[in-house]
């Protein structure tokens, strides 16, 4: 049986299970992400790591840990995480989709409601003593029901997001390198180019992965392209929207609003973001439910087991290691 390190806190039901498959396990109980050096340090003579997305599990760690076997990654999204190197060096990797699919879209619509009804800044206002009764004019904010919404990679979150709006009389528009006809028959989804959507949208919402193809996907240019009301929603990855160029769109009112739950250096915030009514601002707390963080940790757990089984995990991010090889 093998040693496990986890990198911070992981559900106590997910650790016993590993102990319970005979693994001895390892946890980092500070409140604080551990930097390269003490991870290097801790992984010595473990087989498996569980991590999480600020963990940066690169090229360089993978050399210096020759004991690691495993990494199970409790995100959904791996753009912390070296693949290649992993796989060069036959380290299985894993991620958690589908279980964070709901608590994700809920935090999208939750940046939009609060973006387009102008929910935090009017909070703020009230909470400061400065609101001295009602006025016609007062945050005055835009209409949801019957707008259009754009999303940008129509994967489980971005679908599920769309799903969200029924009841909602949206028209949906998406951007995805391939056609989706499941959706399109679901939810009446109209595939466009990125550039259609930006003009059409009245809410655009991202849910690409980060890769170098979507890096600073939305930059100067295409907020040129959207409405003056339009709201930018990212729960996706920070470095999708180039901050920089967003932080002058919302100052500029090149767009209404923005509601973001991730960023491109975190945790640090692009320079004025936070001075912005404008921008609404979570820290990437898209699946931080307790349901969703436990069920995350469950099958991170399950995927541990597996890889350090030699079996194939249930949801394997580097699945050519396991050749013919069923889930299990
Ligand atoms: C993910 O799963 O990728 C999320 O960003 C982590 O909360």
């Amino acid at each position: 049986m093998a040693d496990i390190f986890v990198t911070r806190y992981l559900a106590p039901a997910a650790v016993e299970r590993l102990r319970a498959a005979g693994h001895s396990v390892i946890l980092n109980l500070q409140e604080r992400t551990l930097a390269h050096a003490e991870l290097v340090a801790q992984l010595a003579g473990k087989a498996g790591l569980i991590a999480y997305v600020p963990d940066r599990i690169d090229a360089a760690l993978v050399d210096a840990c020759p004991d690691l076997r495993a990494v199970a990654n409790v995100a959904v999204g791996f753009n912390n995480i070296d693949i290649a190197a992993c796989t060069r060096r036959g380290i299985g990797v894993s991620n958690t989709p589908d279980v964070l699919t709901n608590a994700t879209a809920e935090i999208a619509w939750a940046l939009i409601y609060a973006c387009a009804r102008r929910t935090a800044e009017a909070e703020r206002h009230l909470r400061a003593g400065k609101w001295h009764g009602w006025g016609p004019r007062q945050f005055l904010g835009h209409d949801i029901v019957g707008q259009t919404l754009g999303i940008i990679g129509a994967g489980r979150i971005g679908r599920q997001v769309a799903r969200m709006a029924r009841g909602l009389a949206m028209p949906i528009v998406y951007y995805s390198p391939s056609a989706k006809p499941d959706f399109e028959a679901e939810m009446g989804a109209v595939r466009v180019s990125l550039d259609q959507l930006l003009r059409d949208s009245d809410f655009v919402s991202v849910h690409t992965p980060l890769t170098p193809a979507t890096h600073h996907l939305i930059g100067r240019p295409q907020f040129a392209l959207m409405k003056s009301t339009a709201i930018l929603i990212n729960t996706a990855r920070g470095p999708v929207v180039d901050e920089v160029a967003l932080v002058e769109a919302l100052r500029t009112k090149r767009i209404f609003a923005a509601g973001l739950d991730v960023y491109e250096n975190e945790p640090r915030l692009a320079p004025g973001v936070a001075d912005l009514d404008n921008a609404v601002l979570l820290p990437h707390i898209g699946s931080a439910t307790v349901e969703t963080r436990t069920r995350m940790a469950l099958l991170a757990a399950d995927n541990m087991i597996a890889m350090l089984a030699g079996r194939r995990p249930p949801t394997p991010v580097n699945p050519e290691l396991w050749p013919n090889l069923p889930a299990g």
